[in-house]
């Protein structure tokens, strides 16, 4: 397709590991917010880490027109600002720099796609990326559909073979879709439909970035690299999980798009299936991208979607009221710019579902998450059974109440902030008697290995580039999880204003949350 030619003249310093092959990128909706706050900054990484091939290129694609120059400079304003390797070392910046370059054009225009293939043929050229394509879909989910079109269209798809057959043909394509993929079932599996009028599923990456966060993926290893948890991991032992994703802040500006979407497309849908799948699943027989994701979609097969008569019994929706936050006034959400005044979009959703297969029958898993709570936090809770028997006496501490019942064990996988897991475990106090207090034994991510996670773009981009897909959501998984969150979009959106409950901003949720829960014999654990 191509031929190598011009051999760049600045190398890179050797790494550790896998480089991925010479290619080019191309970014549709490259002057857009994920591209300056996310991806040119994880670029700058994977540059600063020695993880780029020697021969790349970038090519950024939207509808504005600019120079290839002017598009440089605005890159590296978005890299000084947001990335986390600061103040950018300049030979880095050159490397990644000197194989940056822009076309402008309409996504719905056949000219642009012309115009980009002429410049992907001199990169090509250039740098020698050997016709290895990596197409980056962070455009308005509305415009999927025509560029995978278009891009099929103007011939700029490799056939599937490469990805199937491993490195034998001379050139891959690959496609990054992001969130949101689809707006319901039917829209996503339409959507999955055109997508592989031009992309065979092996060529397609749909990013959830909640997986390329380091202490997700650290749920795989802490499970299947240790022996010790997972005798324990099932409903022999686990009273119930619970998964919770609170933030503290409201819609900011994107109440356009909020208020079309809600909670359960926003969250639930997506990050919090993904990340029960990873807590649920069982061990793949390999760590490679099928096995790993036959056993997550295994799980999402597990869970019976509830039938429209009882979405009312394992769910609560709120939405926020003014209220207060770290003592600044944040207004209703139904106030927010671009809010419809009579909105019943939900901001707050708790939901229980159960995993019905061997392992897990019989345990609930609690997913929770809301906007304008107290914290902003993502934490899986497994909370143990408590023991059998009441042989010492339970200690006060503080949170303690008397008749208490001793506190069950719980394991916490924080996924952000303070990344890290930890027991809780009862332990004797210092004193004269034998009784229990609550304790924790921990691990801290930035204390054991001294530096802050990646950031989840830098690892997810290195995984497209090297063709692994473990980490991307399946066409599978994408519409079971739709399956399962549809009966609830429909019920909701049938109710309307009834059912609704509303929660003041800063609150942990509404009280019929709390009533939900504590109706099980339960209660919410507020990190
Ligand atoms: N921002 C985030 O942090 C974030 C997080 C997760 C997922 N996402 C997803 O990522 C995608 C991009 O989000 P974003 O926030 O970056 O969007 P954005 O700021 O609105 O940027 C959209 C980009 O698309 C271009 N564009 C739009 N319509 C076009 C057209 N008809 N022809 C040519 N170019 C067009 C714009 O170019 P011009 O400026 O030249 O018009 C701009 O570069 C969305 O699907 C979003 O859901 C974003």
């Amino acid at each position: 397709m191509t031929t190598p030619a011009v051999i760049p003249e600045i190398s890179v310093p050797p790494s550790p590991y896998q480089v991925p092959q010479a290619f080019s990128l191309v970014i549709f909706g490259a002057s857009g917010d994920l591209t300056r706050r996310k991806l040119f900054p994880a670029l700058y990484a994977l540059a600063h880490d020695n993880l780029l091939p020697e021969r790349f290129a970038v090519i950024g694609f939207a509808r504005r027109e600019k120079s290839h120059e002017a598009f440089r400079e605005e890159i590296r304003v978005a890299v000084d600002e947001f990335s986390r390797f600061r103040p950018v070392q300049p030979e880095v910046w050159e490397r990644l720099a000197r194989g940056i370059y822009y076309v402008s054009a309409a996504f719905e225009d056949p000219a642009g796609y012309a115009a980009l293939g002429k410049q992907l043929a001199e990169v090509e050229a250039r740098y020698g990326t050997c016709g290895n394509r990596m197409y980056y879909l962070a455009t308005p989910p509305t415009s999927y559909t025509t560029v995978v079109g278009q891009l099929g269209a103007a011939g700029l798809v490799s056939a599937p073979w490469p990805e199937l057959s491993g490195t034998d043909w001379p050139c891959w394509s690959r496609v990054i879709i992001e969130k949101p993929f689809g707006h319901d079932l039917a829209t996503a599996v339409a959507l999955n439909a055109e997508i592989h009028k031009t992309f065979h599923e092996t060529q397609v990456y749909r990013i959830d970035h909640y997986l390329g966060k380091e202490t997700v993926q650290n749920i795989l290893t802490f499970r299947f690299g240790n022996s010790i948890f997972e005798p324990l991991w099932n409903r022999r032992y686990v009273d119930h999980v619970q998964l919770l994703v609170a933030e503290h802040i409201g819609v900011e500006g994107r109440g356009g798009y909020y208020d079309a979407a809600g909670a359960l497309r926003d969250m639930v849908q997506n990050h919090m299936l993904q990340l029960l799948s990873l807590v649920a699943m069982e061990p793949p027989a390999t760590f490679d991208a099928e096995a790993v994701r036959d056993e997550k979609v295994k799980v999402l097969r597990a869970i019976r979607p509830p039938a429209a008569a009882r979405v009312g019994e394992v769910t609560v929706r709120g939405q926020y009221v003014r209220g207060a936050l770290r003592g600044a006034r944040v207004p209703a959400y139904a106030d927010e710019p671009r809010v419809a005044e009579d909105t019943t979009t939900e901001t707050f959703a708790a939901i229980r579902l159960e995993v019905d297969n061997w392992r897990w029958a019989g345990v609930p898993f609690y997913l929770r998450t809301g906007k304008a709570l107290p914290k902003q936090v993502t934490e899986v809770t497994i909370q143990y059974r408590r023991p059998p028997l009441r042989l010492f006496e339970h200690a006060p501490h503080p949170g303690h109440r008397l008749g208490d019942e001793v506190e069950p064990n719980r394991l916490t996988l924080r996924i952000q902030p303070d990344e890290g897991i930890s027991l809780r475990v009862g332990l004797k106090p210092p004193g004269p008697r034998i009784s229990l207090v609550p304790a924790h034994l921990g691990f801290v991510y930035r204390d054991t290995f001294g530096v802050d996670p990646a950031e989840a773009y830098e690892r997810l981009l290195l995984d497209c580039m090297l063709g692994d897909s473990t980490l991307f959501i399946r066409r599978d998984e994408v519409e079971t999880a739709w399956g399962l969150v549809n009966p609830i979009l429909q019920a909701w959106q049938e109710a309307g204003r009834e059912g609704l409950a509303y929660y003041p901003a800063g609150s942990w949720g509404p009280t019929e949350a709390d009533r939900f829960i504590q109706g099980d014999g339960r209660a919410w654990v507020n990190p």
